[in-house]
């Protein structure tokens, strides 16, 4: 079979588990097409669903929903009645709305969804000093999970049981995007006076068109905290606020010590 997996992936773990699911399909003796949607460019193009057999989305969740972004991508593309399954990459916190709201808008474009996955990954936070979370994930047994994943994708491409999330409590609504105010903020990149070789990349591999290359700064209102400038500055010159009081705090409300994090398994949704 023909397969495509388009993914929105920040500091690689979505992708990291992307291409890990490439090569098992590939292993079954199938074409794989990666796609990375994190560029407002790649987000533009006019992809033709009807080239594949089926498709597998994968997606960073952000606040317990899905980057902005990629629900719009969502609300521009058609499916044709194209079968998918859908997996998200988190942080070891929650998903909340995440399979929700992703059914829900892939099942608008025309999709018929079969399968759901989470996987836990480290999280993007961690890029800063003093925050550490899920920092060995995925391991394993995550890869072990996503490598199930693909095998029961294929399984339910080639047949025709329907994948049933229970949409009885919800109603889509857009996340309000606003400045973040805060500790949060401590998360909003910067250069700061650092030199760089100016190779432009943070500028063009922003989702979000924010950050600026040449005065090294984001722009607030439209910076989504993805940590992507952070993660592929060549001369690693970009960073984020000292987190550790933030983390302290965070790990106190949340319970999330190293162990509990241990605990959490990642998991196919049938
Ligand atoms: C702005 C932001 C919000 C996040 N919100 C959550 C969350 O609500 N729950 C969670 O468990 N992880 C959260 N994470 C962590 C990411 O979901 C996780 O690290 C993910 O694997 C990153 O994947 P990527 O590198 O492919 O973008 C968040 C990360 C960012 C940057
Ligand atoms: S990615 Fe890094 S090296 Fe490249 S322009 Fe941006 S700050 Fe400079
Ligand atoms: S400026 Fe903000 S939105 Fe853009 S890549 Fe950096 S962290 Fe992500």
């Amino acid at each position: 079979m023909n397969f495509a997996i388009f993914y929105f992936s920040a500091t690689g773990i979505t992708e990291t588990i992307s291409s890990h699911i490439a090569a098992i399909l590939e292993r079954e003796g199938n074409a794989v097409k990666l796609t990375n949607i994190i560029t407002p460019e790649s987000r533009q193009s006019q992809f033709d669903f009807s080239e594949f057999d089926a498709c597998i989305f994968g997606f960073s969740v952000f606040g317990g929903r899905l980057p902005h972004v990629a629900d719009d991508w969502m609300k521009s593309i058609d499916g044709k009645n194209l079968k998918c399954s859908m997996f998200f990459t988190y942080g070891a916190r929650e998903l909340e709305l995440a399979h929700q709201v992703t059914y829900y808008l892939l099942t608008q474009a025309n999709f018929q969804v079969v399968l759901s996955a989470e996987f836990i990954g480290k999280h993007s936070f961690s890029v800063a000093e003093g925050w550490s979370l899920a920092e060995d994930r995925p391991n394993q047994l995550d890869f072990d999970i996503a490598a199930e994943f693909a095998l029961q994708s294929i399984k339910r491409f080639q047949t025709d049981i329907k994948f049933n999330i229970d949409l009885s409590e919800f109603t889509y609504k857009r996340k309000r995007i606003r400045e973040t105010k805060g500790v949060f903020a401590t998360f909003y990149p910067s250069r700061g006076k650092d030199d760089c070789s100016m190779c432009d990349l943070c500028e063009k591999e922003c989702p979000v068109k924010a950050f600026d290359a040449i005065s090294g700064e984001t722009n607030r209102k439209l910076c989504i905290m993805c940590m992507r400038c952070v993660t592929i500055c060549p001369d690693k010159v970009i960073h984020v606020g000292e987190a550790s009081q933030f983390f302290e705090n965070f790990v106190k409300q949340t319970g999330l010590t190293e162990d509990v994090v241990e605990q959490k398994r990642s998991k196919i949704i049938y």
